[in-house]
């Protein structure tokens, strides 16, 4: 039975590989604009259904309050550099630059959550929660 660590894994692998082609991109190309857009979507539908089926039933209890808080911050803080780049030609040398600062904020944020969010979760919710969150998480990244 797959549970909810294993499925937010899962994204967050594959955005540390979209992250990692990015970087070796160059110019206004195809690869590019493919593995950006990619990205986005990848990141963009994660959060949101991150926040719904792991964060809020986090956030309801006392131990786990202060890091879903944390951790919905940085959310925001990702969605402000994706809006930064969304502003900038794919063919200007800062888009690069600002790819960077996105791959470093993305890593550390995910390597955070794995390391120590996983596993705090992971004493706060019940097997089945863990699955059930696992079901819904599921649908709603297919959706
Ligand atoms: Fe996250």
């Amino acid at each position: 039975m797959n549970n909810i660590f294993e499925k937010l894994r899962e994204s967050h692998e594959k955005q540390r590989l979209l992250m990692s082609a990015l970087v070796t991109t160059s110019g206004d190309t195809a690869a590019r604009r493919e593995f950006y857009s990619d990205l986005k979507q990848e990141l963009e539908q994660h959060a949101i259904a991150e926040e719904r089926y792991f964060y809020k039933p986090l956030i309801e209890k006392d131990k786990t309050v202060e890091m879903s808080r944390h951790g919905i911050a940085e959310h925001h803080a990702i969605d402000k550099i994706i809006a930064q780049l969304n502003d900038t030609d794919f063919n200007s040398p800062g888009w690069l630059t600002i790819m960077h600062s996105l791959q470093h904020k993305v890593s550390h944020h995910l390597e955070e959550e794995e390391q120590r969010f996983f596993q705090m979760a992971g004493k706060v919710f019940t097997e089945q929660q863990k699955s059930q969150l696992a079901k819904e998480y599921t649908q709603e990244m297919a959706s």
